[in-house]
């Protein structure tokens, strides 16, 4: 009898945290964030962003640095395999009314970003994460409607419905969007987090955060 073993190699973490912010402070953060200063998104205006903020400066944010710690701390050991010292250095907010949307992107000079889910999300504006795109390679796919989309050959894939206090943590090179939100306003906190220091047998990096304009 034949004994067969599947193994999905070099696989990328993505981990959803369900319920990291209680309830009050999900109520608590949406209060003070409508309160705060916005601008547009430069591709929708029906996207608002506040400012990037150094988690430690800045309410709500400073209350989210001990919750979110030893997740990401568990995070980056699945990615480098090591309890490496995490720090967030930019946490913002994005604020989707109806119709608005979030171009697909990635996040540059960082390592692991994650999204807070104030609010439920409309299952239109749920956010979907994608294989990588472009390069200089001719691409062949069998994408048609016999073929079943599954973890080797799907090029996207949706988020499952978060509810409100909901976190999901991926590497920071993945790109991600957010389709056009044909639901009610739609609140998420975003952040990116380096670590201390990457040793690769001596050959070693070290990051820390500067905002252009702000003193260390
Ligand atoms: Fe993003």
């Amino acid at each position: 009898m034949s004994n067969i073993e599947i193994k999905a190699l070099f696989p990328m973490p993505f981990v959803i945290v369900r319920g990291l912010l209680s309830p009050a402070l999900v109520q608590s953060s949406i209060e003070s964030i409508c309160e705060a200063t916005t601008g547009a998104n430069f591709k929708s205006s029906l996207l608002h962003h506040t400012e990037i903020f150094d988690p430690s400066s800045q309410q709500p944010y400073c209350q989210f640095d001990e919750i979110i710690m030893p997740r990401l701390m568990d995070f980056g050991a699945l990615l480098f395999g090591e309890a490496l010292n995490w720090s967030i250095k930019e946490i913002w907010t994005n604020l989707m009314e109806p119709g608005g949307y979030q171009a697909i992107h990635n996040h540059s000079n960082s390592f692991i970003s994650g999204i807070i889910y104030l609010t439920e999300s409309h299952p239109s504006s749920r956010t979907v994460f994608h294989r990588s795109i472009g390069g200089r390679e001719f691409i062949f796919s069998n994408d048609n409607p016999n073929a079943e989309m599954g973890a080797f050959n799907g090029n996207k894939w949706v988020a499952p419905e978060m509810k409100p206090g909901d976190m999901v943590l991926f590497p920071s090179y993945l790109l991600h969007e957010v389709p056009q939100n044909q639901g009610q306003r739609r609140i998420t906190i975003a952040f990116n987090a380096i670590p201390e220091r990457l040793d690769s047998w001596g050959y070693a990096v070290s990051f820390n955060s500067y905002r252009s304009g702000q003193d260390q």
